[in-house]
């Protein structure tokens, strides 16, 4: 039996203003052709990250494109087989590219991702994710951009799920088995 911490780890403000300073940095200091969002948790993410970006003639003509990856299954933990789809169709040849995940955790996914992205031919990736699990570690994987560094919590909210519930809450809460 799981239930929601008492408190949210991050509320919707803090969230709000972080992803505020990420969008307006990447503006800043990477010039992407195309968003790749990776579905299912990151939507609300992506979202917001997509409306904090400067905009201007250049944020005309990015694109948008989502994937889906699952490792989790209907469990807190990962079940170490990643399924990947929609990867195959995308045309990404020169272009440099801005992948966007919810959480970086043992790195596997995100290794995976970065790995196909750039065997389809694209000129540049960098990663963004929105909480960082760097105690969780497996592999040697960091994200180009960061919302929060977090401990070792199973969290849900902002897109987050477990067993696809959760996602709608505003607020990031720690899932705690009781
Ligand atoms: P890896 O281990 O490959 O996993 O870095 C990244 C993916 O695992 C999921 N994940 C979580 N999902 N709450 C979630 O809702 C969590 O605390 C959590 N930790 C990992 C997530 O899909 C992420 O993209």
């Amino acid at each position: 039996m799981y239930t929601l911490s008492p408190m949210p780890l991050k509320t919707a403000e803090a969230i709000g203003a972080r992803v505020q300073e990420l969008g307006q940095a990447i503006s800043v200091e990477y010039d992407f052709d195309m968003v790749i969002s990776v579905l299912t948790g990151s939507f609300v993410f992506t979202a917001d990250l997509c409306r904090a970006f400067a905009q201007g003639e250049k944020n005309t003509q990015r694109e948008i494109r989502f994937i889906k990856a699952s490792s989790y299954g209907n469990s807190t933990v990962s079940s170490g087989e990643l399924k990947v789809s929609g990867m195959e169709s995308l045309d990404l040849k020169e272009k440099k590219i801005l992948l966007v995940d919810d959480i970086l955790d043992t790195g596997r996914t995100l290794l995976a991702l970065v790995g196909m992205i750039k065997s389809q031919g694209a000129a540049e990736v960098r990663s963004c994710v929105l909480l960082d699990k760097p105690s969780r570690r497996q592999v040697h994987m960091e994200a180009d951009y960061c919302g929060f560094e977090i401990d070792d919590l199973f969290v849900v909210g902002y897109g987050l799920d477990y067993s696809d519930k959760y996602r709608l809450l505003p607020d990031i809460w720690t899932l705690k088995n009781s």
